[in-house]
């Protein structure tokens, strides 16, 4: 994103509080520096140094790091800790309780929707519940490398189940609670799911959301692709429990098959609180987690248990200066990667006390963010640009009414943060005495690959630091079912380097400078989309003949969708039409992808070989009159048609 006034404000150099780095893991830059040395020039001893700390049922063959990260040479493949065998959950309850002694240390303060709904859970208890969870999907049929879907708002089953497949060797596939039906579906039937686990309903703010009845659409979606995989539907009684005895309850009917589905309570409460954990090789599968592809397809990024637990613990440590005291916040949802690694996983391993906020940023109040921190004494939270740009708009106010000197670090995720977010995030909430870690990262990436860590980087507002060349622990493993798809996607472009598809400049300093996406994903309020996935559903509309999707820079989100759609003969482009295909999106994807602007498109700009020219259609959506170079267009008189019927306003 290019920012107005950028170039004056990175200037300023910010550097780390010194009573930060009395204490801090890495206390000043030269510790960095000696720390990121020894990772680049031994990275085996480096991540066996990390693997210390964790429990392995058996010590690794070989090379702790084996790979080709070269298409050229053969295929690409990356293996740490080759040859060990260990289990993520036990890493990460089992061992907190038993060798570290924390069974009685919170390890989530759930937060609900409603302020009145919270919870603490300890180590213990997770550990309890976890193993209860384990064995009832071992009764449901569970086995080792079978995939479980799970669509579940924040809620701490959602957690549970995940730790729980983790135990059994089951390889989850979390679906983000905000996607629809027919995403849902076209996930578990890729990933062959036999379980699907999710609760009957949830408030997210003001609106009540029907999950079961979701789930159920997902599921007759599957029948109809000649795939019905899930044998069982595990339904968490939530809205239901929350709502007990209020008039809430009647809002919200659960659909039910008797034959497929069972409540969790029913199944999960009665089980043993003991379960053995199923011993798996280092390079065993942990889970696949679904992102949005150029094709429009999403692909099934594959994750690893030993590295992705040795990336996420390692970084969650140092990029969070964590220590025992903290509580943490992620506000991300787990059924994002950033939920996965940094409110799951990575805080787990570390012991850390976090909180599972079920709500969103400005319900019952646009304090709410802030009310959390002070009830729980937060000291590292997380979040996104686009929250900070949100909250931004009602100004200081709501943040000023609320004791936040509880705060360290604050952290950011998911897309570029404009300098002015970056300020106001440092000023405003950090009280300009917590550093900002900006940090870069994807799915694929597992963890943060591009990041300042808060005591030991000088910080320039909205740049990162540092880069690498080999693989790290925390890198997905392939694309679940598709190699060829893996390699051409990430590996191709230049020989013996991952591309994650993002811009970036380098400035005189060494600071990168993430400007964005250079492929045809747009990035809408930190959330990957694919401009082919919309395109594919507005086109199955009866009225389109053709569409094209670019992004347009929106001033919270980041990015929005911006649509040209051409209509079939007789059919007439309305505001009741524009609705429709906005509710296509919807059905088709979720209401993250809904679109801000759809405008009738009487023809395309092309090539004259037919190509849809998306520059130009990005120039258009954004008024700007310089077009560059036009001598590839088959009809210009295009262009001024499109202008013509420009959308001013979302
Ligand atoms: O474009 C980059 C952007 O988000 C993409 C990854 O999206 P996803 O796999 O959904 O994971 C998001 C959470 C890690 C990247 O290719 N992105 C992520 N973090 C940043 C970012 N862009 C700029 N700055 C960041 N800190």
């Amino acid at each position: 994103m290019v920012v107005p006034g950028r170039q004056d404000k990175e200037e300023k150099i910010y550097y780390p509080p010194e009573d930060l780095q009395m204490n801090a893991h890495v206390p000043n830059f030269n510790s960095y520096l000696a720390l990121y040395k020894r990772s680049i020039e031994e990275p085996e001893e480096f991540w066996r140094d990390a693997a210390q700390e964790f429990y392995w049922k058996e010590s690794p063959s070989g090379q702790i790091l084996q790979f080709n990260f070269d298409v050229t040479k053969g295929n690409i493949s990356m293996k740490f800790m080759a040859g060990a065998k260990t289990n993520m959950c036990y890493n990460v309850l089992d061992r907190n309780v038993l060798d570290r002694n924390l069974g009685e240390k919170v390890a989530y303060l759930w937060e609900g929707n409603l302020p009145a709904h919270h919870q603490t859970i300890t180590y213990g208890q997770l550990l309890k519940q976890v193993c209860r969870c384990a064995n009832a999907l071992k009764q449901t049929g569970v086995k080792k490398g079978d995939r479980v879907a799970i669509y579940l708002p924040m809620i701490p089953e959602l957690v549970v189940t995940m730790l729980a497949c983790a135990r059994i060797g089951a390889v989850h596939s979390a679906v983000f609670a905000g996607f629809s039906s027919e995403s849902l579906a076209e996930r578990i039937v890729d990933a062959q799911c036999s379980v699907l686990v999710t609760a009957d309903g949830v408030y997210r703010g003001e609106k009540l959301i029907n999950l079961k009845q979701i789930s159920d659409e997902a599921l007759e979606h599957c029948q109809e692709k000649g795939s019905p995989t899930v044998q069982k539907c595990v339904v968490v009684k939530h809205h239901t429990l929350r709502a007990s005895g209020t008039d809430e309850c009647n809002k919200l009917q659960t659909p039910w098959n008797a034959e497929r589905d069972v409540w969790w309570q029913d199944i999960v409460d009665s089980e043993s609180e003991q379960c053995d954990p199923e011993w798996l090789d280092a390079e065993d599968p942990l889970f696949i987690l679904y992102t949005s592809g150029s094709t429009g397809k999403p692909k099934g990024v594959l994750h690893t248990v030993a590295g992705y637990l040795l990336y996420t613990s390692l970084t969650f440590k140092y990029v969070f200066d964590h220590h025992h005291d903290d509580v943490y916040w992620c506000t991300a949802d787990i059924g994002w990667i950033t939920g996965h690694s940094y409110i799951a996983y990575g805080p787990l391993a570390n012991g850390a006390t976090s909180v599972l906020f079920e709500g969103v940023p400005v319900y019952p109040h646009v304090g709410r963010y802030w009310e959390v921190i002070e009830k729980y004494g937060v000291s590292k939270f997380y979040t996104a640009p686009t929250a900070i740009r949100l909250l931004m708009k009602y100004g200081r106010e709501p943040v000023e009414k609320y004791d936040l000197s509880s705060l360290r670090v604050l952290g950011t995720v998911g897309e570029p943060i404009n300098p002015e977010a970056w300020l106001w995030y440092h000023d405003a909430v950090g009280q300009g005495r917590c550093p900002v870690v900006d940090t870069f990262w994807q799915t694929e990436t597992g963890g943060h690959v591009l990041t300042p860590l808060p005591a030991a980087t000088p910080l320039k507002p909205g740049s990162a630091v540092r880069v690498f060349r080999k693989p790290w622990p925390g890198i997905m493993r392939g694309i679940y079912g598709n190699q060829e798809r893996f390699e051409s996607t990430y590996f191709r472009k230049f020989p013996g380097f991952y591309v994650t598809g993002d811009g970036c400049r380098r400035d005189k300093d060494g600071y990168y400078w993430i400007t964005g996406r250079m492929d045809d994903m747009l990035n809408v309020s930190g959330h990957l989309l694919s401009t082919a996935e919309v395109e594919g559903a507005l086109s199955t509309h009866a009225a389109v003949a053709e569409v094209a999707v670019v992004g347009r820079p929106h001033p919270l989100k980041g990015e929005c969708l911006y649509c040209f759609v051409t209509l079939k003969d007789s059919h007439e482009f309305t505001h009741d039409l524009v609705e429709e295909l906005k509710g296509k999106v919807r059905e088709k994807i979720g209401p993250i992808a809904t679109p801000d602007f759809i405008q009738n498109a009487p023809g395309l700009p092309k090539t004259r070989s037919g190509k849809i020219m998306r520059r130009v259609l990005r120039q258009i959506a954004r008024n700007e009159k310089d077009l560059g170079d036009l001598s590839t267009l088959a009809d210009s008189k295009v262009v001024d048609v499109l202008f013509s019927y420009r959308c001013k306003t979302a």
